[in-house]
């Protein structure tokens, strides 16, 4: 699909012209108005469609009315949920070229319309035998709009970050091994340390080793840095790459197993952001970092029980092989804090509990630094994602203390997404830090808004437009 910025969307030869109506408005095609659109109860509700045909009187074969609902609630976020639901409908019609001609939106919607568009013009159907050309004939080609270039330029980056992660995370495991996630991040055009295990052992990573070890895939950690000269600002972002998580010996049913092969999209929406860093060049440094393994019941496998140490010299007991994320996260938060970087952020499908808590309209942010969360929150809010803030109060610690070591990796059954938060709290030093539990967020088992079934993309909006706007 490609967007085509023009001056007049209503003069090009197009399949479909889609027109908005606000809930008890008028549209902007007389056509539309001159049929009675009342009379078959269509009023402009969010979402709803009509269409019309022109009978060849037009350079448009067809118009779709597209209701955007109240005029007083319409926002820019709705405005990317009503596209995206316009652009499915044309691929169903089988529309090669859509217009829009809109009328009386009174903001900027070059950014929000370009993200819904392609959002909305994602498949994962690369392993059908027949789907590819199947699919490929209902797609959308050309979209005409009238619209902002730049904004519409950065917009594509954007999505295409997206999908770059939306497709990793969708990616059978089988495929998307550590080994894999390493190969990747080393093609992305930026400067790329990929550590081994032996490198990993030398640099005493003890708890994400021991997560690997149950596997025959090789773990693999990947530094991934973007540099520019006189940085405004330096941060790293890391992505939880659990490859597929099967909960080890403490093995998941098979209900929550089978959907495990997402619990690297953490890992996938870090090498999404660095998929794009350089074409859109923020005036920051940018660390991508990610400790991938896959957590399997193996007969090296790390046992209840054991006791690791992490980079830092913490020692962790191991009270259930399935709290494995915030193992590998440990050691990738010692990493991180010793590049000196000014902030930290990592994203991880870390708990079911925050799923629990917040559904999959959420993610949960926690951290160090109420103006680091507050910024995220508002970054999200306007990049069409949400994040809500859950607290990271000591006492969560209780249930985490250890008769033997340093702390337990799990314990006490509520609160559990500020439980996983304070452990990691204890491998973050001296920086600015947030945590971002994805676990609601990064892959749905149905649609949701603009969204189809499967990865997500989780992050990477916000994250990219928070680096943007340093
Ligand atoms: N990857 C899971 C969390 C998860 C659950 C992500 C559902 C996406 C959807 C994580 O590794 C996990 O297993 N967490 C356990 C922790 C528990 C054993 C303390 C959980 O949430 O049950
Ligand atoms: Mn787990
Ligand atoms: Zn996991």
């Amino acid at each position: 699909m490609e967007i085509k910025v023009v001056e007049n969307t209503k003069s090009m030869e197009s399949d479909i012209l889609v027109v908005n109506m606000f809930e008890e408005g008028k549209t902007s095609s007389d056509l539309a108005n001159q049929y009675a659109l009342e009379e078959d109860g269509f009023k402009g509700k969010f979402g709803e469609t009509y269409l019309l045909p022109t009978y060849g009187k037009e350079p448009f074969r067809k118009v779709l009315v597209l209701g955007l609902g109240k005029k007083e609630e319409f926002n820019p976020n709705k405005l990317r949920e009503a596209v995206a639901k316009a652009i499915k409908k044309c691929m169903q019609m089988e529309a090669k070229k859509v217009a829009f001609a809109f009328d009386g939106i009174e903001f900027d919607y070059s950014e929000q319309f370009t993200m819904g568009a392609f959002i909305a013009d994602y498949s994962f159907d690369k392993y059908k035998s027949d789907g590819v050309n199947e699919r490929a004939n209902k797609k959308v080609q050309e979209v005409y709009v009238q619209a902002n270039p730049e904004a519409v330029k950065k917009a594509e980056i954007i999505a295409a970050a997206m999908t770059f992660a939306r497709n990793l995370s969708n990616e059978p495991a089988q495929f998307a091994t550590p080994s894999e996630l390493a190969a990747i991040a080393c093609d992305l055009g930026v400067e790329t340390k990929i550590y081994d295990k032996e490198e990993c052992e030398k640099m005493g990573m003890g708890a994400f080793l021991a997560v690997g070890r149950g596997s025959h895939e090789e773990p693999k950690f990947i530094h991934m840095r973007y540099q520019v000269d006189n940085p405004k600002k330096r941060i790293a972002i890391i992505g939880k790459g659990i490859c597929f998580d099967s909960g080890g010996l403490d093995i998941k049913p098979a209900s929550s197993m089978a959907t495990m092969k997402d619990d690297m999209s953490g890992a996938a929406a870090v090498l999404g952001i660095m998929s794009v860093i350089r074409e859109l060049h923020p005036q920051i440094e940018v660390h991508g970092i990610i400790a991938a393994c896959e957590n399997m019941p193996g007969s090296k496998a790390y046992k209840p029980g054991d006791i690791l140490t992490a980079k830092n010299g913490k020692t962790i007991e191991v009270d259930n092989t399935d709290a494995e994320g915030r193992l590998t996260l440990a050691d990738a938060l010692c990493y991180a804090c010793e590049l000196g970087v000014d902030e930290v952020i990592d994203m991880a499908t870390l708990t079911g509990a925050c799923m629990v808590a917040l559904g999959t309209q959420a993610a949960g942010i926690m951290g160090n630094d109420e103006e680091l969360i507050k910024k995220l929150i508002d970054t999200a809010d306007r990049s069409g994602e949400r994040f809500w803030q859950l607290p990271l109060w000591e006492e969560y610690f209780d249930g985490l203390k250890s008769e033997v070591a340093d702390m337990k990796n799990s314990g006490n059954r509520w609160g559990g997404a500020s439980s996983a938060g304070v452990f990691l709290q204890k491998f973050v030093k001296d920086v600015k830090w947030a945590h971002i539990d994805i676990a609601g967020t990064a892959f749905l088992e149905k649609p949701q808004k603009e969204l189809i079934a499967g990865g997500t993309g989780a992050g990477v909006r916000t994250l990219l437009r928070y680096i943007l706007e340093q």
